[in-house]
């Protein structure tokens, strides 16, 4: 929800247009976080000059168009283009490209709207005044924007935007201009501020008084540093600065002063302990060319560096003179005294389309492999044993726990939904499975002897962390079972599994579903490995998973039939129906959720045992209804469903297995590979994934941006 991206570079000669072009490539790959409109904030021309911004209503190709259109050496039709634009697009006229800069500061973002429409003037960078003494890109929510502007407003300060972002550029403005003696460096200005929000955020604050310097922070919204230098860093960490005292105060309390707002001991001296940042020491002392890039996710900086720090809830980072320090808001909070500079293990090619012609295409077509790279190193199938290494420990605690509490949203609910039946039958424990939102506003009981189970693929939802944290605050041992490494999800759970499918990009999540469902069952099936009864299921399901790899290679190869079935029976159709029962019911929700997200066709997943209390009234010969009826215990259920269905003229379509000759030949079948019951929504899964790319690239929508929707849903 949002993307951040900031660079600095120093002593590093860089011009102005590979500095727009470093920012707008960060962006581009952040862009599946958001992309309603994008903006940057560069040098001017002098330190003291107003940071250039350039704001873009719509994609960053949109921006990238703005800023040429402004470039000094663009041609005279492009700068009358430029004369037209929106004033609020810019605050400059044309500008030289040209200008190289030896160390340099910069800021871009690109946005989901929350607060106020997609325009020029709620797209970040925002700003603290005309001048731009305080420019900065914000991600989440400030829950008490109204209080801070309701107070700045009394003070004479003025807003210009709908968006929460500018009362925290404002606030800095006022913070800054209330100090007596200007004392306060830009760290202790910046933690002024954060004292003053509530809500989640990341930031990247740059100023007109402390050129060259950005600050970052960050609670409750993911960054992280990547670091850049030829030379080998001194240690791999950087040191937490901790201040000996509370340098501020929080302010808020002060009702004289309408609620809040009174300022930082402005004569006192910072009372932090300075310290040289370790990591960044050269052997000769002097200084070294190094550059930075804080992002809101590791795809956009991978092409720059593989070395980055992931910044905690309440860190506050500065970057200045070729060094990163992190601080702390408050002193003696108990974390970890030291930020671990980590090598990722992505690659650039992982997070490009290549031959595909949208990252969903491709996620979906990686499903052979990044469901092998689940199970890898924790499947044995020689011996059929399973192992998962981060779980180990916590066995016989999850084995004599109460109640197993599932907690997801959209796609990584489905993925628990459809393991319930197997952690049921292999485990023999209580399961309940929530939605995130819902359990949250139910203030569900949680005990301690409950073992509650997050599945998320960013590992950022907001709506999945914050159960998370309700539940340790209630003592559950709670486990996350995460795509992506270094998130708030894996990092705060007890322990948990990483499902190891690789960058997911698409908004549309497709290989995640298919490793979450493989690695949860190789959480059921580890749980159960005491269980002499369960030995037989236990290896059935083990050999069921070894042939999944090669079975979901060949439903991949259907795609053209299911394409020509998306051209000649659904695309131009306005709704559809897909109904199941049993294990099939997670398939049916997770069919119609990527078909209403991606081609914005109505559809509904519907478990067919329901279908007489209500959905039958809707069956007529217009209304395609997809049934999902490969062959388990409840085939004759589905086939008696699938008979009041044709019974008032309905036109269905079938999934059913290869071999199945009991389907009657006038009606359209989509064969798929028969494997043990409760893997077959692993293969089942995949024609309606394809099918609903196919429908949505019909229908003419952008595939991977899909309106209105953001691929890390970060708040509530
Ligand atoms: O990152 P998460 O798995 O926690 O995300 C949960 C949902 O937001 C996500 O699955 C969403 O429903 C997808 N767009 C579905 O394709």
């Amino acid at each position: 929800m949002c993307g951040i991206f900031a660079y600095c570079s120093y002593l590093c000669e860089k011009d102005r247009r590979h500095i727009c072009e470093v920012l707008c490539n960060g962006l581009a790959r952040l862009e599946y976080r958001g992309y309603d409109s994008a903006g940057i904030g560069i040098d001017g021309d002098s330190p003291d000059s107003p940071t250039i911004l350039f704001k873009q209503v719509g994609k960053v190709a949109s921006l990238r168009k703005l800023i040429s259109q402004h470039a000094s050496d663009a041609d005279q039709s492009s700068n009358e283009a430029a004369a037209s634009d929106a004033k609020e697009a810019t605050n400059v006229g044309i500008v030289d490209m040209g200008k190289t800069f030896i160390t340099q500061t910069s800021m871009a973002h690109t946005r989901w709207a929350t607060h106020g429409q997609p325009s020029p003037l709620n797209c970040h960078p925002h700003t603290s005044d005309k001048t731009n003494e305080f420019s900065l890109v914000h991600n989440g929510i400030i829950t008490n924007y109204k209080e801070i502007k309701l107070v700045l407003e009394k003070r004479g300060y003025t807003f210009h935007t709908d968006t929460d972002t500018e009362a925290v550029a404002v606030l800095c403005k006022y913070i800054y201009d209330s100090q007596p003696n200007k004392r306060l460096n830009f760290t202790d200005l910046i933690k002024a501020v954060i004292k003053e929000l509530e809500g989640s955020f990341a930031f990247v604050f740059k100023s007109q008084h402390f050129p060259d310097e950005i600050v970052a922070a960050r609670r409750g919204s993911p960054l992280l540093v990547g670091v850049k230098t030829d030379r080998k860093l001194k240690v791999d960490f950087v040191d937490v600065e901790l201040p000996t005292a509370d340098t501020t105060e929080k302010l808020s309390n002060d009702t004289e002063n309408g609620g809040l707002l009174t300022v930082p001991g402005g004569n006192a001296e910072p009372k932090l302990r300075r310290s040289q940042s370790r990591a960044f020491l050269s052997e000769d002392g002097l200084p070294q060319p190094i550059e930075f890039f804080v992002a809101s996710d590791a795809s956009a900086v991978i092409e720059h560096t593989k070395r980055v720090l992931y910044l905690e809830d309440d860190d506050i980072a500065h970057i200045s003179e070729g060094e990163l320090h992190i601080h702390r808001l408050r002193k003696d909070d108990g974390l970890s005294s030291v930020r671990a500079i980590e090598t990722l293990e992505i690659e650039l090619a992982e997070i490009m389309k290549g031959q595909f012609d949208h990252f969903m295409q491709k996620e979906i077509y990686e499903q052979p492999e990044s469901v092998v790279n689940t199970m890898r190193g924790r499947i044995n199938f020689d011996s059929r044993t399973v192992t998962l290494g981060g779980l180990k420990a916590y066995l016989p605690v999850i084995r004599r726990c109460r109640r197993l509490l599932f907690v997801a949203c959209g796609t990584s609910y489905h993925s628990c939904i459809a393991v319930r039946p197997v952690f049921e039958e292999l485990t023999e424990i209580p399961v309940a499975v929530e939605l995130a939102s819902d359990f949250l506003d139910r203030k569900t009981p949680v005990f301690r002897d409950d073992v509650a189970i997050f599945v998320s693929q960013s590992g950022e939802t907001a709506d999945t962390i914050l159960a998370m944290r309700y539940c340790l605050e209630r003592g559950a041992l709670c486990l996350g079972v995460v795509n992506t490494v270094g998130s708030t999800l894996s990092r705060e759970s007890h322990a948990g599994i990483h499902i190891n499918a690789g960058p997911e990009i698409g908004v549309a999540s497709t290989k995640a579903y298919t490793s979450q469902y493989v690695a949860l069952v190789m959480m059921a099936l580890q749980l159960s490995d005491d269980s002499i009864s369960k030995e037989e299921r236990r290896q059935q399901i083990i050999d069921g998973l070894h042939e999944i790899p090669a079975q979901i290679k060949g439903v991949l190869m259907m795609d053209k039939a299911l394409q020509q079935l998306a051209k000649e029976t659904l695309a131009k159709e306005k709704s559809l129906l897909i109904m199941g029962r049993g294990y099939q019911f997670a398939t049916c929700l997770e069919g119609a959720l990527k078909i209403k997200e991606v081609s914005y066709m109505h559809s509904e997943g519907i478990l067919a045992g329901e279908l007489k209390h209500g959905p039958l009234a809707l069956i007529d010969e217009h209304l395609p209804v997809i049934f999902i009826m490969t062959q388990d215990s409840l085939y004759p259920k589905v086939q008696s469903a699938l008979a009041q269905v044709t019974a008032r003229k309905g036109q269905p379509i079938i999934i059913c297995n290869d071999d199945d000759t009991t389907i009657s030949e006038q009606y359209r079948t989509i064969r798929v590979p028969l494997t043990v019951d409760c893997l077959q929504g692993l293969i089942n899964v995949l024609p309606l994934q394809l099918l609903s790319y196919h429908l949505a690239i019909m229908n003419g929508v952008d595939v991977d941006f899909p309106r209105n929707l953001a691929k890390s849903v970060t708040v509530e």
